[in-house]
């Protein structure tokens, strides 16, 4: 029998059998005791019996049907979808409905359970990172400390050094703490941001000023590119300062050396976007779509020499989505990398 049989159909087919079994005994009967038939009564009680069977049959099968059907939308827990489908559907339709809903329902599952795989692996990762980055600052300042201890406290110079040694690491770890917890406000909405108008072109310039420093350093030239002398923009300005800091210092630090970092101001109808450009030897492909995770460095054994957490864009990330806008990278190995983001204009 086909697998689609409705509960209509199957109570044809068994009244059908019954039907035919009933005169099958019935036509014996008359035979074997020499009965008269009368084929009008005969036709009447096999209608009878025909129907009252179909009737029967399928209200049972419905019933049936119904209270396994009610069962599986309860497991898949849509019980309220189930009211709904029986409503609307007959009998047959609704089989089939409840198919393609357990169907969708079970690829719902397999996309939860691989997120849920994707998260635990993200997750030990995670854990791992935090241990790892914690642990260097802590052991670096507690070598440094056992060493004045195991020392004869004698020379102030050498007291002095081992010290701001280990002050430097402590600074480090509460870095690493402050950013994350600064993370973990973002991703459970914590923060409230002050939004108000600002000039953004003032505020790059002020940020170029405060890694003029790092960008001799490197020989790197930072220019501005923007058509007019003021942009003014609806933003928190505090934050808008750290996703510059980052993407700046980012530009000088990942760049080549005599590179250039070029900032551009495009007007948009309602926005602007800020291109942050650099002709460094940019990032390959494969950690483009996980860059903006915590912790996630795309080139470790280049980048161990710099002193970076990895939590810098994460942090971006989140300030410019609480701001309700957009942020995007891309790159090209040898040619360089660009951030790009929007902000939203300030209309009086
Ligand atoms: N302009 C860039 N060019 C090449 N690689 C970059 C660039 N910007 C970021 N990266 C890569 O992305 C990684 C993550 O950057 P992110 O700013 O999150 O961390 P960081 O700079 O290492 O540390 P932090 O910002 O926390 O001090 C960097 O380690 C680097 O590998
Ligand atoms: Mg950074």
């Amino acid at each position: 029998m086909s697998r689609n049989a409705s509960p209509t159909l199957l109570a044809l087919y068994t009244s059908m059998a019954v039907a035919i079994f009933s005169t099958a005994i019935f036509l014996s009967i008359s035979y074997i005791f020499k009965m008269e038939v009368y084929p009008l009564y005969y036709l009447l009680t096999l209608f009878i019996i025909f129907f009252t069977t179909f009737l029967l049959f399928r209200f049972i099968l419905i019933r049936f049907v119904y209270s396994k059907i009610k069962i599986i939308y309860k497991t898949i827990g849509r019980p309220l979808k189930f009211q709904e489908e029986a409503k609307l559907n007959s009998s047959s339709n609704l089989i089939k409905t409840v198919e393609r809903d357990v169907a969708e329902w079970a690829i719902n599952k397999n996309k939860q359970i691989r997120e849920l795989r994707k998260m635990e692996l993200y997750r030990k990762e995670f854990v791992g990172n935090v241990s790892h980055e914690l642990k260097t600052p802590i052991f670096n300042a507690q070598g440094y400390i056992e060493t004045l201890l195991d020392s004869d406290l004698d020379d102030p110079t050498f007291i002095k050094m081992y010290l701001e040694k280990a002050n430097s690491n402590i600074e480090r770890l509460e870095t690493i703490v402050s950013d994350l917890l600064e993370i973990s406000k973002f991703e459970s909405g914590r923060v409230e941001l002050n939004k108000e108008a600002f000039d953004l072109v003032k505020l790059i310039k002020k940020v170029f000023f405060q890694y003029q420093h790092l960008a001799q350093r490197q020989n790197t030239t930072l220019k501005l590119h923007s058509d007019e002398n003021t942009v003014f923009v609806f933003a928190d300005i505090k934050r808008i300062t750290q996703v510059l800091e980052n993407l700046i210092s980012n530009s000088i630090k990942y760049g080549r050396e005599n590179g250039t970092t070029h900032i551009y101001i495009h007007d948009l109808d309602e926005q602007f976007l800020i291109e942050i450009s650099d002709n460094g030897p940019g990032i390959s492909p494969e950690h483009l779509p996980r860059l903006f995770e915590r912790f996630y460095r795309a080139d470790k054994s280049r980048n161990r020499k710099i002193n970076g957490t990895g939590l810098g864009l994460s942090i971006v990330k989140n300030i410019i989505e609480a701001h309700e806008q957009t942020i995007n990278v891309s790159s090209e190995l040898d040619k360089g990398t660009t951030f790009s983001f929007t902000l939203q204009k300030y209309i009086p």
